[in-house]
């Protein structure tokens, strides 16, 4: 079988768009050198010695692991080194990091550097998310508000999947691309070009045990789907939930389904639960280009007009179909 590296399909991407700079490009490698380097400190788990707490909190109020703030480091040493840039932000840190002086790259980087981070000690996936933005035109040095854009406004969006292969999966809008990571050779490779996310399906994921708290949309879908073969439905479902929101949709990329995490009575006052700019909207990107649909139930989630950094936001994504049957049901509530 002969694949294609991850070097050899961008620069081919690169060809085909005429007037490429080929920055999009560079900064593309360094994030999959990035993901390469976070895939090393993930595999090698306990022999680091980093899978503890650090004690401290994220802005989010969420403790933080020793991995997370070095996957963080990673990001921002891998990233910046190309002059490319122009700021970066992430889930680790409050505010937007800015390039040194002298550096006016027109690109963005927005990223959550280990999701799924609760996962790390008992050994279940984790992954990387990114997000590529355009520095608005005329802005040397961006300000918090240059990163408040809109996801259709996104370059490029893509994962990276720590899980018993490692995979990097990216869309730049023509299509989504799956590679794989050879550990000998250290090379991503074209393994899963073009991935289409099935239209139906029959696998929801949630997480129950905030059933209680759920709006009444997603109560009915729910409530439908476990009702099975004797409900309104008429067939059963099958329900998976790895609570690491990479694994989740990289499943319903490759096998359909779909992901919720809706604003409920329990995460409503912050909004939701994951994060608009560096979660939900290169996941939304990611699933809309393999042909499936991102909503917050009641709209489309690309066209949300954020407003802080780390804003939440509620999350439907996945088959069309379901996708669109939640949103009916917001609609009829
Ligand atoms: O921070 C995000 C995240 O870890 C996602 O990856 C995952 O989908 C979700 O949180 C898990 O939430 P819970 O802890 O409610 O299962």
């Amino acid at each position: 079988m002969s694949l294609m590296t991850i070097q050899h399909y961008l620069t081919r991407a690169q060809q085909q768009h005429a007037g490429a700079t080929g920055e999009l490009t560079l900064i593309l490698n360094d994030i999959v050198t990035s993901c390469k380097r976070v895939a090393q400190a993930v595999n090698q788990g306990a022999l680091l010695g980093t899978m503890g707490d650090l004690g401290s909190q994220n802005v989010q109020g969420e403790v933080q692991k020793a991995l997370d703030v070095i996957a963080n480091t990673i990001f921002l040493e891998s990233n910046q080194a190309s002059g490319l840039l122009a700021g970066m932000a992430s889930e680790e840190m409050d505010d937007p990091y800015l390039m040194p002086e002298g550096v006016h790259g027109r690109y963005l980087l927005l990223f959550d550097p280990l999701d799924g981070s609760s996962n790390v000690n008992v050994n279940i996936s984790v992954g990387s998310i990114f997000s590529v933005l355009r520095c608005p035109d005329g802005v040397v040095q961006p300000q918090l508000a240059d990163f408040l854009q809109p996801g259709v406004q996104q370059v490029c969006a893509g994962y990276a999947l720590y899980g018993s292969s490692t995979m990097l999966v990216i869309t730049t809008g023509s299509g989504v691309d799956g590679f794989t990571l050879d550990h000998g050779t250290g090379e991503f490779m074209l393994t899963h070009p073009q991935m289409r996310i099935a239209e139906d399906s029959r696998e929801f994921a949630i997480n129950m045990s905030n059933q209680r708290h759920w709006p009444p949309a997603i109560k009915r879908y729910v409530d439908e789907c476990v009702q099975g073969a004797s409900g309104p439905r008429g067939v059963d479902f099958n329900m998976r939930w790895v609570a690491s929101m990479v694994a989740e949709v990289h499943r319903i990329l490759l096998r359909g389904g779909i992901f919720m995490y809706p604003m409920d009575n329990k995460n409503a006052a912050q909004g939701g639960r994951l994060r608009l700019l560096y979660e939900a909207n290169p996941m939304a990107m990611l699933v809309e280009q393999a042909e499936g649909l991102a909503s917050t139930g009641r709209q489309r989630l690309l066209e949300l007009v954020p407003h802080a950094l780390h804003q939440r936001v509620s999350v439907i994504l996945g088959s069309r179909h379901e996708v669109e049957r939640v949103q009916d049901y917001f609609s009829a509530e």
